[in-house]
């Protein structure tokens, strides 16, 4: 693929690609159970659509793309999935530094960094300071993510900045907690896209979704497909999006 040259499918329309789409990537373990698999595999499966969606997005000019890969909450899953997941991830940021450089893809990582294990850490640092000068997509990884861990962080540091004297409590609004967001760097996602079936958002960006459309798939995510995700994406060109206030063909009135 030319990393210069954005092509779209004759479905999307070229004005309203979102800057941001955040996806929960649901369904590799039932994608194993189906075919009398270990769920590792449906994991391993996984990564194949993260890099055909990865693809698609940055040749349609997605700005950021979000991918919910692993939450707080999954630490509590059985430690050999938890240590396949992780060696996924390790060999993940090596097998496909080859798409980001030539894609220009930066890599970033939201959650809590201080929780894994040495190589793993050091397999992300190396990919987030190799990534850091590409500006054509941002990749954000949700690892060891939960919205209320990123919430209460927010919350901690800002009472700190209180306490010390260095912010007036009477100006915290949305923007200073903005700030204090691992999510600071970039803008809300305008779409939310989460496969399997499953109708919820699962401590995901919780702040930052005020206003994100949701899409919903039935397809497990293994079995995602770029057309499929052209497809949410022209759903969301469809969509009237009013952010509480009236569509601009009804202001007048
Ligand atoms: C949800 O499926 C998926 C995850 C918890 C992990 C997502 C990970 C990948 C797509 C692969 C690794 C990603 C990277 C970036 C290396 P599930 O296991 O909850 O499926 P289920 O609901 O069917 O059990």
């Amino acid at each position: 693929m030319n990393s210069a040259v954005t092509t779209l499918p004759d479905s999307l329309e070229p004005g309203k690609i979102p800057a941001h789409v955040a996806i929960i990537m649901d369904g590799n373990g039932r994608w194993a159970q189906q075919r009398g698999l270990p769920r590792q595999q449906g994991h391993m499966a996984g990564v194949k659509s993260v890099r055909k969606i990865t693809e698609a997005a940055c040749r349609i000019g997605i700005r950021y793309l979000t991918l919910y890969a692993f939450s707080t909450e999954n630490w509590g899953r059985p430690k050999e999935e938890v240590s396949a997941l992780m060696a996924l991830l390790v060999s993940c940021l090596h097998d496909e530094m080859p798409l980001f450089m030539d894609n220009g893809i930066r890599l970033r990582v939201i959650g809590q960094s201080d929780v894994f294990l040495p190589e793993v850490r050091s397999a992300l640092d190396a990919a987030l300071e190799k990534t850091a000068g590409n500006t054509r997509m941002d990749l954000v990884l949700a690892l060891s993510y939960s919205s209320r861990w990123e919430l209460v962080e927010a919350i901690k540091s800002i009472a700190r900045e209180a306490k010390s004297g260095r912010l007036d409590p009477e100006f915290v609004d949305a923007s200073v907690v903005n700030r204090f967001l691992a999510t600071s760097f970039m803008p809300d996602p305008d779409l939310l896209i989460r496969t399997s079936g499953e109708c919820r958002i699962s401590n995901f960006l919780l702040w930052q979704m005020a206003y994100s459309e949701l899409y919903f798939s039935p397809v497990l995510w293994p079995d995602f497909t770029e057309d499929m995700f052209y497809a949410a994406i022209s759903d969301f060109q469809k969509r009237d999006r009013r952010f509480g206030k009236v569509s601009s063909s009804n202001q007048s009135k």
